[in-house]
């Protein structure tokens, strides 16, 4: 049996497991997906002592993604963002990727829109990152507006073909654009949106990192302006699946795993 699992501290509320295991039954794999929850500064220690343990593959979450890069070999992609939330024990020494980048893409990629022109991306915490290198390694010029201004600078700095931006002048940002994604955690607690309605466009696809509320205030106007709306559980399903995809070698059965995870939202 191969086991696979999720390090985070907390991790008790995680929708991976059962996502995995759809998968895994699916395709009729001997596999076991489990959680487990090490102290916050033991992220890259549990990553060593999971590969003596013999475990398959590791997704890590919130507050290990960038300590373990201290116990695993990046891939380029997640050597730029600073931040790794897969390791694939199968070769010499763990392997460190960053599906949260290919989960934006693949989710947008899922509901027909073309990942090409410019992309407004709202946040510029660890979200944030992932999804516009991921973006910008699409081919896409991309604007980070974030709150504290400087941060949005900052990583503008990192990102090819970026813009820093502050929160002030959505109109301006989206007239043109063709993809919004909000990488705050606005929307999440309260039923409020980091991007007035007034700014939105019918010609916009807009992702929603938040997937809890699923239907957020961002994306029911979205929706009511006539733009296409992609949920936050998408961008979760598609970091799922292409872990699954590095780790098993497969192709996900990615209608299992979308039903297992949205009947745990
Ligand atoms: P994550 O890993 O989910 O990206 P994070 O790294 O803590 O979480 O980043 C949170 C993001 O949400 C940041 O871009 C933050 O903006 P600041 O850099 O200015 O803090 C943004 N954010 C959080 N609360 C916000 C709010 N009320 N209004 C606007 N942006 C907010």
């Amino acid at each position: 049996m191969d086991v696979y699992g999720l390090i985070g501290n907390p991790v008790g509320h995680s929708l991976s497991p059962p996502m995995h295991e759809a998968g895994y039954e699916a395709l009729g794999l001997d596999a076991k997906y489990v959680t487990f929850e090490p102290p916050a500064d033991e992220g890259a220690a549990a990553v060593e002592a999971a590969d003596k343990l013999g475990v398959a593959g590791l997704n890590v979450t919130i507050p290990f993604k960038q300590d373990v890069l201290d116990a695993v070999d990046p891939d380029p992609l997640a050597a730029r963002i600073g931040a790794v939330n897969t390791v694939d024990f199968s070769g010499e020494t763990p392997r460190g990727y960053n599906t949260d980048a290919v989960g934006a893409v693949r989710a947008l990629d899922h509901h027909g829109v073309e990942l090409s022109g410019t992309a407004v991306v709202v946040g510029a915490g660890g979200a944030g990152r992932a999804v516009a290198f991921g973006l910008a390694d699409e081919g896409m010029s991309v604007r980070i507006a974030n709150r504290t201004a400087s941060k949005a600078h900052a990583l503008a700095d990192e990102v090819p073909n970026a813009t820093g931006h502050g929160l002030g002048d959505f109109d301006a940002l989206l007239a043109d654009a063709d993809v919004l994604v909000n990488c705050t955690s606005v929307g999440m607690d309260e039923d409020e949106t980091p991007v007035p309605k007034s700014a939105l466009t019918p010609d916009l696809a807009v992702l929603d990192a938040v997937y809890s509320p699923i239907e957020t205030r961002l994306l029911r106007e979205a929706a009511a302006v006539g733009a296409t709306t992609v949920d936050g559980a998408w961008m979760l399903l598609y970091q799922g699946v292409e872990a699954f995809e590095l780790w098993t070698g497969e192709d996900a059965p990615v209608d299992p795993m979308n039903e297992a995870l949205r009947s745990g939202l």
